[in-house]
């Protein structure tokens, strides 16, 4: 593990903190600040020449402060002849421009994925993109991991009876499907239209709901309109305990009222991005991600199979 060297940015410390925990190792020594006029100021302050190196960074809010600083660090490390960089990017931001679904609008996950190459990135560890396929957008190795275990053993616990997993829209319906094989549950999925970028409306329920209790599975959380009308639908539909399981907490604008005001009764998610102090609600709930996390970049270290943490879950 001599070779193993880990950093962080400072978008999300605490996970890289917990990850170097797991993996015994001290976190790496690095510099990163601003410049009196903003510009993001870094130093790699131990030697990484011929070193193996992980840096940990969500390119979560603020996304382009967080962004540039994951680059420029990257670049620092490139040229302080680091052998081989990983960019472990708990949550990839700007990964839901991932086509033109309108005209003359950007692809910025493509944009994203070339900027992290071109900084000096080797390979990207990352987990529940918004799309399997951004992927494809890198000509580097890439490792996609999931947060269903993590999600499965926290609400097998709870020993929920006459559970049904339900998508929140169409497109999550492959990651619905994967939850409700690993729970052994019945699957439902909410027909849902967005009619601007803050605001969605239901049209219809597929799937049986009535006394059931259901978990809503998502990737993201962001404004939290398409969990909370989701909610609103299933309650109208007959569903007892509503709770959700959504790996990436974004939790834009007002979602943490909204989540608090609806039919929501806890909101699980993943520390990828690190819940501020005025975000912390009684209605959610952080699990870690830090021991997979450290586990998949253990086995990146030494060149083994990641896929056993996979658990057989493909979407
Ligand atoms: C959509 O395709 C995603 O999976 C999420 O459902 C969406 O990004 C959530 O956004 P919001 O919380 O703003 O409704």
């Amino acid at each position: 593990m001599d070779k193993l060297v880990i950093f962080s940015g400072n978008s999300n410390k605490k996970l890289a903190e917990d990850i170097c925990k797991y993996l015994k190792k001290p976190l790496g020594k690095i510099l990163v600040s601003r410049f009196s006029d903003g510009e993001i100021q870094v130093q790699i302050e131990e030697n990484v020449r011929g070193k193996d190196v992980f840096i940990i960074q969500s390119t979560s809010h603020p996304v382009n402060e967080n962004l540039m600083e994951l680059l420029i660090i990257l670049d620092a490390l490139k040229r302080a002849s680091a052998q081989r960089i990983t960019a472990v990017i708990p949550y990839f931001g700007y990964a839901r421009q991932d086509r033109k679904d309108q005209p003359r609008v950007p692809i910025t996950a493509k944009l994203v994925a070339n900027l992290l190459t071109v900084a000096g990135a080797s390979r990207v560890l990352t987990l529940d993109l918004h799309a399997g396929q951004v992927q494809g957008f890198f000509d580097i190795p890439l490792d996609h991991l999931y947060a269903i275990n993590v999600f499965f053993n926290y609400f097998s616990k709870k020993n929920i009876e006459n559970l049904a997993i339900v998508s929140p829209d169409v497109g999550g319906i492959k990651m619905a499907r994967a939850y409700a094989k690993k729970f052994g549950a019945d699957l439902a999925i909410v027909d849902k239209r967005r009619n601007t970028p803050t605001s969605t409306e239901v049209m219809h329920i597929l799937g049986d709901v009535k006394d059931k209790n259901v978990i809503l599975v998502d990737d993201i959380i962001s404004t939290g309109s398409s969990l909370v009308e989701a909610a609103k639908a299933l309650r109208q539909a007959g569903a007892k305990k509503i709770y959700a399981a959504v790996t990436h907490g974004v939790l834009s604008c007002d979602a943490v009222e909204k989540l608090e005001n609806s039919f929501i009764d806890l909101l699980v998610i993943t520390n990828s991005i690190h819940l501020s102090k005025e975000k912390q609600s009684k209605k959610i709930e952080v699990v870690s991600v830090g021991k997979l996390f450290a586990e998949a970049i253990k086995r990146i270290h030494f060149e083994k199979s990641i896929s056993v943490l996979f658990d057989g879950i493909r979407r």
